[in-house]
């Protein structure tokens, strides 16, 4: 079947299975930041904004994506020019293998999108879902605010 849908910023029409999964298809893509952690929406790693809303994209059929507007990290930044949020990680140190990476920074996005000051509690609460294995969480939690002192977002 046919899916129609925004992928950062482009129009695409994509050949799909009807029943697979929006990370596979994001992935199959080119869009190789959505990551495959648990499979079974436990871990965040695969987070991407749907219409302006994070979701784990392995909890997601691609056919339920119609239309939509999808956004991944290869729409928020590249190395030459990273989003402020993945300079507030690097300069805080809130990154090591990098695997939580891009969904953490997608939900930290979609929070400062809907919440330009937000305080640490909700900062932990909107990455409760992203799991990192190797950084921690203060790091993280401390890039977001730096970027959201700055008005950055
Ligand atoms: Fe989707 Fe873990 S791979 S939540
Ligand atoms: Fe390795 Fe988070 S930086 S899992």
């Amino acid at each position: 079947m046919k899916l129609h849908l925004t992928i950062n910023g482009k129009a695409r029409t994509l050949e799909i299975a009807p029943n697979a999964l929006l990370l596979d298809v994001l992935r199959a893509a080119g869009c190789k930041s959505v990551k495959k952690g648990c499979g079974e929406g436990s871990c965040g790693a695969c987070a991407v904004l749907i219409n302006g809303r994070p979701r784990n994209s392995c909890l997601v059929f691609a056919a339920q994506c119609e239309g939509a507007d999808i956004l991944t990290v290869e729409g928020m930044g590249t190395p030459e020019h990273p989003h402020p949020l993945q300079e507030a990680f690097i300069k805080h140190g809130a990154t090591q293998c990098g695997y939580c990476n891009p969904g953490s920074l997608i939900a930290a996005k979609a929070l400062l999108d809907r919440n330009p000051s937000p305080t640490v509690e909700d900062v932990k609460e909107a990455l409760d879902g992203n799991l990192c294995r190797c950084t921690g969480y203060v790091k993280r939690i401390e890039a977001v605010l730096d970027a959201a002192s700055l008005g950055k977002k």
